[in-house]
């Protein structure tokens, strides 16, 4: 989506009440519509996708997601990270914990393309997160970072006690009443903590044991 006709402070809620609430809606699977329009998306924004969406949130882009990273508090061996996008949270992560093995996925060929060619050390898959390529409980922590969330599965793979982050650039201008839908959702899985970050909003679920 450009910035230069829509101001970003608009658009980036939208997206985020998007994500909400297409994982609620989709809980059972995402339709085809939806995988071949986010690959006709990803196929022409991929290339700019670094310079123009995550340089021009600038320090805002990441505000909630390294506030959520603070907040966890497994030790991980091994980590996923899910709509991974061109890997901007995959290097985070490699950064915070050197010694994991860290797995990072997504949808658009694209976007996996840019994330491989820069973070060579980090594996990249393609896979959709409704439907991960993983053995259950096979994670200690399990990261989405503004993508719609597939809760069911996401907690599929991830042990238990162990954490899945999700966090979003504008989620804490997302209505109340679609957040606690939302929220309750997540409930059912384990314990779940949240909090606004500057405009962004965090989720970190441990998984009950
Ligand atoms: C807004 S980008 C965010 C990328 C990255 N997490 C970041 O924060 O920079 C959303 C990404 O989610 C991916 N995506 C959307 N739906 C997906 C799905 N069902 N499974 C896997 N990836 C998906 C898109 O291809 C895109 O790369």
């Amino acid at each position: 989506m450009s910035q230069r006709w829509l101001p970003q402070r608009m658009i980036s809620p939208l997206i985020d009440l998007s994500y909400m609430l297409m994982s609620l809606l989709f809980a059972a699977g995402f339709p085809r519509w939806y995988e071949r329009l986010n690959a006709w998306h990803y196929r022409y924004q991929a290339e700019h996708y670094d310079g123009h969406v995550i340089a021009f949130g600038g320090t805002r882009y990441a505000q909630a997601l390294e506030s959520g990273l603070q907040a966890l508090s497994v030790q991980p061996k091994r980590i996923l990270d899910v709509n991974t996008g061109t890997g901007f949270v995959a290097q985070k992560l490699l950064a915070l914990f050197p010694e994991a093995q860290i797995a990072a996925t997504d949808l658009s060929h694209a976007m996996l393309a840019q994330a491989q060619r820069r973070f060579p050390q980090i594996e990249f898959a393609r896979a959709d997160t409704a439907k991960l390529p993983f053995a259950d409980e096979s994670f200690d922590l399990v990261t989405l970072h503004n993508g719609p969330p597939h809760l069911a599965e996401m907690n599929r793979v991830l042990r238990p006690n162990g954490q899945m982050l999700i966090a979003y650039t504008s989620g804490a201008r997302v209505p109340r009443f679609v957040l606690r839908r939302w929220l309750r959702s997540a409930h059912q899985f384990g314990r779940v903590e949240w909090r606004c970050s500057g405009d962004g909003l965090w989720v970190l679920l441990t998984k009950s044991s």
